[in-house]
């Protein structure tokens, strides 16, 4: 059986994701703020998917993502899809601070978590999404 965790799948990139993953025929477990959103997606196909709400920028966030991978029977995909960015360009702090909060210091501790159960776990795919704006600015 194969079994996908994926961090950001409410909306976007990790939710197209989830559902090329349930055509596959992958039991997947998804993550997001939002429980309203993963319930709706819940009812696409309740016997594939389990969910749990999360926030990646709390601390109970590492938690959280192991009672995840504990109601889905263990994990053999993660990925990380819960990135936010935004134009700022007056530099607004509280906009920079909440970005890096949810992109350095959620993804560090969801990429820790999920790290350390495959080293337990004798291994797995880790996989992230970051974007081309890392690397090039926008402009
Ligand atoms: N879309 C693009 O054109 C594009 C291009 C290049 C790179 N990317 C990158 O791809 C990734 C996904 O982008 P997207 O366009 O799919 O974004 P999106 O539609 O806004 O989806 C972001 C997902 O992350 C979740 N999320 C946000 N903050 C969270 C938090 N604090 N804790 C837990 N979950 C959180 C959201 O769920 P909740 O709101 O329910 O928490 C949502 O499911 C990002 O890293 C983005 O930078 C996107």
């Amino acid at each position: 059986m194969k079994r996908a965790i994926i961090i950001g799948a409410t909306s976007g990139i990790g939710q197209e994701v989830a559902k090329n993953l349930l055509r596959e025929g992958w039991q997947i477990g998804i993550a997001g703020r939002r429980q309203p959103a993963l319930e709706d997606f819940q009812r696409i196909a309740p016997e594939q998917i389990k969910i749990q709400s999360l926030d990646v920028t709390q601390a109970d966030a590492a938690e959280k993502l192991n009672t995840l991978i504990r109601k889905l029977g263990g994990m053999d995909l993660f990925l990380l899809s819960s990135g936010i960015g935004f134009q700022n360009p007056e530099l607004d702090i509280d906009i920079e601070l909440n970005t890096a909060r949810t992109n350095v210091e959620g993804f560090t501790r969801m990429v820790n978590t999920a790290f350390d159960y495959f080293k337990q776990h004798g291994g797995g795919h880790l996989a992230v999404i970051s974007s081309i704006a890392g690397t090039k600015g926008l402009g």
